[in-house]
């Protein structure tokens, strides 16, 4: 079957504006480009099915003509994983019209859901029963489950609850070649033969289109707290995180470093906005504690902030008094990643390295970054408790953008060099996609490289299955 026939068999099988072809860019532009901007390809087409069955077929017709298969969530991903190549050969494969919450079910604490939910919406459902799923992002209103499954995403609660990984009961999944395996178990416990699941969290497509998840969730917290306080460095900051994680313990929810650095550049675009203190400090962080039913959270929280002020390590501090203030505290950790979208091409990463290192580990990445080019931005920002930072670095401004996108990688080649050193992850959060592939392939062992390429062509034998995504 030609490239032609191929999508007038998907038109049929699928609702009106269920194909979208290669041709028509304005309806196509938002399938293309990801959110940095930095990166836009050309598909075959875009298809939009609505049940798994599908699904199923549309993978089957594209197989049978040697297409290759793009799934796609939210297009929120940093890492190109979900944008079509530029050759205009691959089709690209929407869930956003699998949209449906199937059950939920708050005595066994567990919600199934369609790929194409918005995790907005499932945490809004789970609120709805007066439960919780503790999958917290910046791109939430907009990134699918599908698609967080598909990279496991992070965010700010996972030193609590984990990774998504943590959370994923069962799935089910359209595999290359269009056969469904059903998977969506909603047991806590399993213990029979490989857990398969585990291996399509985190394939970030490349296994198989996942099409529905069933998910743990928590009781709603009904007390959580947050703090932002001030601290004079890093190294104060990690300290500070140990002393909570053992004085709180697990109700201690998050916490997030925002350097100096970080409020320098938000303040830059909102000059109107309030800081949260009068006399900034070096490092900022913000810290929340939870739970649920009649374990007391204000106190413990309010008397460890007290020990800390008096201890001289907290120089400054202010517990929100209302959701609002807590969330006016959370929207410059929020802005920090819009201020630097706005700038333009930058490089970011989602580096992660033992917790009692990532304060060595900043120093030396700021030495690094300004023996290359003294001027060059750098900023070290957000899951501290995980050991994950967003080291990112912005080139000087005005740079023209090849001699930008050049000096970017040498930093990135640099950082990763130095996350070696440490006994680091090159990618905590965001995953190989298509812009760290080469970086993730030259530090595989040659054990973990024929492993994976067995399971990668184990399920995907034709290699049709987003491919040069993770593995090439
Ligand atoms: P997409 O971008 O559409 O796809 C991502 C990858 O998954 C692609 O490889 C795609 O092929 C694959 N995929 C998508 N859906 C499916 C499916 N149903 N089946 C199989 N494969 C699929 N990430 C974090 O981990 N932590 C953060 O704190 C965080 N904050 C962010 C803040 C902002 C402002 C932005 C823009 C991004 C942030 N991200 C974060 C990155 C991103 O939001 C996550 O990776 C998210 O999980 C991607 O979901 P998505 O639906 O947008 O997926
Ligand atoms: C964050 C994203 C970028 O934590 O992962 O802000
Ligand atoms: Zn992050």
């Amino acid at each position: 079957m030609d490239a032609a026939a191929l999508l007038d068999r998907l038109a049929s099988l699928l609702d009106p504006g269920g194909v979208l072809r290669g041709d028509d860019e304005a309806a196509l532009v938002r399938y293309c480009r990801d959110w940095s901007g930095d990166h836009v390809g050309r598909p075959l087409a875009v298809i939009r099915p609505g049940s798994t069955e599908q699904v199923a077929e549309s993978v089957r017709l594209c197989f049978e003509s040697g297409v290759p298969v793009v799934p796609q969530g939210g297009n929120t991903g940093l890492v190109a994983g979900g944008i079509p190549t530029e050759d205009g050969r691959e089709v690209v494969l929407s869930l956003e019209r699998m949209n449906r919450i199937r059950t939920i079910d708050a005595a066994s604490f567990s919600i199934v859901a369609e790929a194409g939910c918005i995790l907005a919406d499932l945490h809004q459902a789970a609120e709805a029963v007066d439960c919780a799923l503790p999958l917290s992002l910046g791109a939430q209103g907009s990134c699918q489950i599908g698609g967080n499954v598909s990279t496991n995403a992070g965010g700010v609660n996972v030193l609590r609850y984990g990774m998504t990984r943590d959370l994923v009961l069962g799935l089910e999944v359209v595999l290359p070649g269009g056969r469904i395996w059903h998977g969506l178990r909603r047991l806590r416990k399993d213990n029979t033969g490989y857990d398969l699941r585990q291996l399509f969290i985190g394939a970030e497509g490349t296994l198989g289109v996942i099409t529905a998840v069933a998910l743990k969730l928590f009781p709603r917290p009904t007390e959580l707290h947050t703090a932002i306080v001030g601290v004079d460095s890093v190294a104060a900051a990690l300290d500070l995180y140990a002393r909570a994680r053992t004085g709180l313990s697990d109700l201690l929810s998050a916490f997030e470093l925002i350097p100096r650095a970080c409020f320098d550049l938000v303040l830059a675009d909102r000059p109107d906005w309030q800081e949260p203190f009068a006399r900034p400090t070096p490092v900022t962080v913000l810290m929340e504690a939870s739970a649920s039913g009649l374990v007391d959270v204000g106190g413990p929280f309010a008397r460890f902030l007290e020990d800390r002020i008096e201890a001289g390590q907290v120089l400054d501090g202010t517990l929100a008094q209302s959701r609002a203030q807590a969330a006016a505290f959370w929207r410059w950790r929020e802005e920090v990643v819009e201020a630097q979208h706005r700038r333009g091409r930058h490089l970011r990463t989602d580096i992660s390295v033992p917790i009692a290192a990532l304060a060595d580990f900043i120093a030396a990445a700021d030495g690094a970054m300004a023996a290359i080019v003294p001027s060059v931005r750098a900023i070290a920002y957000g899951h501290v408790g995980d050991g994950n930072i967003h080291y990112n670095v912005l080139p000087p401004a005005g740079l023209p953008l090849p001699e930008a996108v050049a000096l970017l990688a040498h930093c990135e080649e640099l950082l990763f060099t130095l996350v070696d050193r440490f006994d680091g992850s090159i990618s905590a959060e965001h995953g190989i996609g298509r812009l760290k592939r080469s970086h993730f392939l030259q530090r595989l062992t040659p054990v973990e490289a024929s492993l994976m390429r067995t399971i990668k062509s184990g399920i995907d034998p034709a290699g049709l299955m987003n491919p040069g995504r993770i593995l090439s």
